[in-house]
C-alpha cells in the first residue's frame, strides 16, 4: 500500500493530482455513455432544453419572473474570504459560483434534476401530440398536458437535494414523484419533500442502498421514470450546460480565461455525477489546456477518488478501506462513484482532495462572518483545496479561482445556527 492509500484509509486529509490528466493518449475522452451522446451537440442541446422551457418555467414559478425562466446563479467576488483564508491576490482572485441559491430548489442538483425532468416531460409531449417542435411549451401548464403528465411517475434514489430538484419540477408539470432515501438523510430534507406532495419512502442502510432499491421498485412500473443519479447522461448533461452561463460571467466581467489566466475551480463530490457534469461543460466551452477542475470528497466518503486510483474494471466502495461513509455533508455521504462520473474524467480532473468535518464547519462559518452567505456543509468542501493548490504554479497572478457552493438556502435556521454553532456542539 503507497502512503496516499494508507491515509486515505487513515481518514486523513489528502490532496491527488492525476497523472493520466490530457497524456493524449492516456484515455480516450469518451463521447457517449451507455450508447447516448454527450459530446459538445448534446451539451448544447441540454441548454437549447433549458431555453425551449423557459417561459412556461416563468409562469409554473414566480421566483423565475424576473430572469424569463432561467435558473442561473451568481457569481460572487470573495475578497474578503480570500483574506481571512490566508490566500495573497498573487495566486490570483476568488469568487464563488452561488448555486446554494440556485432558484426554486437551491442546490447544484437541480440543475441536472431539472433537465431529466424536461426532457421526459418534452418526450411524452411530443409522443402523445401535446406539442411540435418550435411550438411555445406554456401549452404544457394547461391541464390537458397536466392530466396527461399525472399518469407518469418519477422515481429517484438521494441524499436530498437531488430529490428535492425532481420532486419539485415533477410535481410542478404535473407528474407524481417518489423519492427513495437512507433512514438517515437529514430529517428536515425529508419534511420538506413530504411538505411539497412527494412520496419519501426511507430505506435502512446508506444512499447506494436507496437508489438500488429505488431502480428495483421504479424498473417494475412501466409508468414509472427512474432517474439513475449513478448512469444518468441526462443528470449529467444538465449540469454541463452550466458552462455557458459561466462563460457569459467571467466574459461580462472581463475575466479573460487562457494559457496565463488559468481557470481553477473546486468542486464538492458525491456521487460524481454533478462536480463531472460540469467539469466536462467547463473542458468543452474553455477548452481543457484553460481549466482546471478539483473535486472534493468527506474524509470518509472518498469514493470518487478510490475509483480514480483504481484499474476501470473494479469498483471499490469506501467501506473496503475501512471507512465509515459517516459525514455531516450530507450530500456527498456516497460509498461507491459513478462510473460515467470517474470514466468520463479520467483524463479530465486535474485532481481531488479530501476534507475533515471540521474543516467544512470552519469554512461554513467563515463565509457567513466574511459575506453573510449562507450555505450547507457539504457546499463548504471546496475551499479546502485552496490552500493546497496556494503555492502551485497555476496559482498565478491571472488565475481565477472558483469555489462551487451547491446548496444550503433551502437550509431551515435551526439548522442553519447548528452549522454556525458547530465547534461548541463538539
Ligand atoms: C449540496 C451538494 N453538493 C454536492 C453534491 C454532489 O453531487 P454528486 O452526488 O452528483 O457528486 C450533492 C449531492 O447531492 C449535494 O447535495
Amino acid at each position: 500500500m503507497s502512503d496516499l492509500h494508507l491515509s486515505i484509509a487513515a481518514a486523513k486529509p489528502v490532496f491527488w493530482t492525476n497523472p493520466f490528466r490530457n497524456r493524449e493518449n492516456a484515455h480516450v475522452v469518451p463521447a457517449h455513455f451507455d450508447g447516448k451522446p454527450i459530446g459538445m451537440m448534446a451539451i448544447r442541446e441540454a441548454h437549447a432544453r433549458f431555453k425551449r422551457f423557459a417561459p412556461l418555467l416563468s409562469e409554473l414559478f414566480p421566483e423565475l419572473k424576473a430572469t424569463q425562466g432561467k435558473i442561473e446563479s451568481e457569481l460572487i467576488p470573495l475578497a474578503a474570504m480570500q483574506q481571512a483564508m490566508d490566500l495573497p491576490t498573487k495566486m490570483g482572485r476568488l469568487w464563488l459560483k452561488a448555486d446554494q441559491n440556485l432558484p426554486v430548489a437551491g442546490s447544484v442538483k437541480a440543475r441536472g434534476g431539472f433537465h431529466e425532468v424536461l426532457e421526459i416531460a418534452e418526450r411524452i409531449a411530443l409522443h402523445q401530440g401535446l406539442i411540435n417542435i418550435g411550438d411555445d411549451y406554456r401549452v404544457l401548464g394547461q391541464p390537458k398536458a397536466t392530466n396527461t403528465f399525472s399518469s407518469f411517475q418519477f422515481a429517484v434514489g438521494s441524499t436530498g437535494n437531488l430529490g428535492m430538484g425532481i420532486g419539485v419540477m415533477a410535481a410542478a408539470l404535473g407528474f407524481r414523484a417518489v423519492v427513495h432515501m437512507s433512514k438517515e438523510a437529514k430529517v428536515w430534507k425529508k419534511e420538506r419533500l413530504r411538505n411539497q406532495g412527494v412520496e419519501v419512502i426511507e430505506h435502512s442502510g446508506d444512499y447506494e442502498k436507496a437508489v438500488s432499491l429505488g431502480r428495483s421498485l421504479a424498473n417494475a412500473d412501466p409508468l414509472c421514470h427512474f432517474v439513475d443519479d449513478e448512469r444518468s447522461t441526462s443528470l449529467f448533461l444538465g449540469y454541463s450546460a452550466s458552462a455557458f452561463h459561466l462563460h457569459e460571467q467571467l466574459r461580462n466581467r472581463g475575466i479573460l480565461v487562457n494559457d496565463a489566466h488559468p481557470l481553477i475551480v473546486y468542486i464538492p463530490c458525491g456521487v460524481g455525477g454533478a462536480p463531472s457534469g460540469i467539469a466536462w461543460g467547463l473542458h468543452h466551452v474553455f477548452g481543457k489546456k484553460n481549466v482546471h477542475c478539483y473535486f472534493a470528497e468527506p474524509v470518509q466518503s472518498p469514493c470518487f477518488l478510490i475509483q480514480m486510483l483504481s484499474d476501470a474494471k473494479s469498483h471499490p466502495s469506501v467501506y473496503d478501506y475501512g471507512l465509515n461513509n459517516c459525514t455531516e455533508a450530507d450530500g456527498l455521504a456516497v460509498p461507491r462513484a459513478s462510473v460515467l462520473a470517474t470514466e468520463t474524467m479520467r483524463s479530465i480532473v486535474a485532481g481531488v482532495f479530501t476534507v475533515d468535518d471540521s474543516s467544512l464547519f470552519r469554512h461554513l462559518q467563515l463565509l457567513q462572518t466574511a459575506h453573510a452567505l449562507k450555505i450547507e456543509p457539504s457546499a463548504a468542501a471546496g475551499f479546502a483545496g485552496l490552500p493546497w493548490i496556494k503555492d502551485d504554479v497555476l496559482a498565478c497572478p491571472g488565475a481565477t479561482h472558483i469555489v462551487w457552493a451547491t446548496g444550503g438556502s433551502l437550509v431551515p435556521g435551526h439548522e442553519y445556527r447548528k452549522y454556525l454553532e458547530w465547534t461548541q456542539v463538539i
